[in-house]
């Protein structure tokens, strides 16, 4: 059996038939993982991952390894790991995991450590812990690095400027800019998950309630529309005017954060920005207000700020705490202010990640696979690998769409045809 330092390896029954579950709604990860088993193209690579260990994760880590490549483990948040799953993991598959839900800061990062000691050749990070521990603690690992991959925008935004302050001692690829990823990860799975984590810890009815959204981006878009369509009446925030105009044109209020605090019944931050909602905003909200985030760090609500000018705080339920005001109003906040569609519900469905992990294995792939090393800069997965895998998705849809005539293929590149 592989090393592991787990809550309970006798989880593994349950976690077995969850990671199977999540792999029937996984189809073109599926025949990736067959090829990979025939061609072995990732034979004797040694992959890093700290990803969230859930039942998605856990067929990627199959996948991987039915490639050729030796893994390990841990994860990329400390609340979202799924005991069973990561238990199973290591008895059934053989890959060493390192992650215990709920897990506290110190054991966070020796995990992660321990995920680095096999040495990695490839990287696997969403939200870029990985980098950020190999650059500032074990820098003796870069020279055997051919590449790393990272999953989410958060992630990519620290790798450019780590790149900008030409930082990245070794080149990392954004899987989080394939198309086959943010259009449908962020937009449609963290739409739907972010729903599903406030739902799980509130039971909270979306239908005639105000929905502050803060962030328009994918994943703000997608949880917006998912709101809406639910009955609520969404008012978003943005510090972006062309995004704005996108939310007003899309049907919703937009308006300054200030402005926003007093009418909102749930707020939901989705920036990868830090003290979004801030003192200023909590004293003006209303009695009862649910604030949670759904970006990757637990940046985004000053619950700092928060603690100086409430007068108390408990637990009501689980992922629940009540911070009863100076002001005698009580503002709920979610899962610490950690990403809600995690911490208090299952992430994305897994026929959405099917698309985001296809592109970390074949990402995995090309990497292995490149004559000439890539620069030391953020790099995108190539459009070939990225139409492949929304062909591949498309197919396992049973859906078929329409191909381009000759005449319509020359028409397309001519300037001298008549219109
Ligand atoms: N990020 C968001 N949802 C996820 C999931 N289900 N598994 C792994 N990473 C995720």
């Amino acid at each position: 059996m592989a090393n592991y330092d787990i809550a309970d390896i006798k989880l593994a029954t349950e976690g077995k038939k969850r990671i199977e579950w999540a792999d029937a709604n996984m189809p073109v990860v599926q025949k990736i993982r067959s090829r990979f088993t025939k061609e072995k193209p990732l034979k004797g690579i040694n992959i890093s991952a700290c990803l969230h260990v859930t039942t998605e994760t856990a067929n990627l880590m199959r996948t991987l390894k039915a490639g050729g490549a030796n893994c390990a483990l841990c994860a990329s948040n400390p609340l979202s790991t799924q005991d069973g799953v990561a238990a199973s993991l290591v008895r059934d598959y053989g890959i060493a995991v390192y992650a215990i839900n709920a897990e506290n800061k110190k054991t966070y990062y020796k995990h992660i450590h321990q995920t680095l000691d096999i040495g990695p050749q490839i990287t696997m990070d969403d939200g870029a812990d990985l980098v950020s521990t190999i650059h500032s603690e074990r820098q003796e690992l870069i020279e055997d690095i051919i590449a790393g991959t990272e999953e989410t925008t958060t992630g990519v935004i620290r790798l450019r400027a780590m790149a900008a302050d030409e930082a990245l001692a070794f080149p990392v690829v954004a899987v989080n800019d394939s198309k086959t990823k943010h259009f449908f990860d962020n937009r449609y799975g963290t739409g739907q998950s972010t729903l599903d984590g406030i739902i799980r810890a509130t039971n909270h009815l979306f239908a005639g309630s105000t929905v502050v959204v803060a962030g328009y981006g994918w994943c703000g878009r997608g949880f917006a529309v998912r709101a809406a369509g639910m009955g609520a009446h969404v008012i978003v925030t943005e510090v972006d005017a062309v995004k704005g105009i996108e939310a007003a044109m899309d049907g919703f209020r937009v308006m300054p954060m200030a402005k926003a605090a007093p009418l909102g019944d749930v707020f939901v931050t989705l920036t990868g920005d830090i003290n979004v909602i801030r003192p200023e905003h909590f004293i003006k909200m209303k009695n009862g207000a649910i604030v949670c985030n759904s970006g990757h760090f637990n940046v985004e609500l000053d619950i700092e700020g928060l603690a100086k000018i409430a007068r108390s705080v408990r637990t009501v339920r689980p992922f629940v705490e009540e911070y009863r005001l100076l002001n005698r109003r009580c503002v709920f906040i979610l899962g610490e202010g950690r990403l809600i569609n995690l911490a208090a519900a299952e992430g994305h469905p897994a026929i959405v990640m099917d698309m985001s992990f296809a592109n970390q294995a074949l990402g995995a792939e090309y990497l292995v696979g490149l004559k000439k090393p890539l620069e030391n800069d953020v790099h995108v997965i190539p459009e070939k690998i990225d139409d492949l895998i929304a062909k591949m998705k498309l197919e396992t849809m049973g859906i078929k769409i329409d191909r381009l005539t000759p005449e319509q293929k020359q028409y397309l590149v001519s300037w001298e045809m008549g219109t």
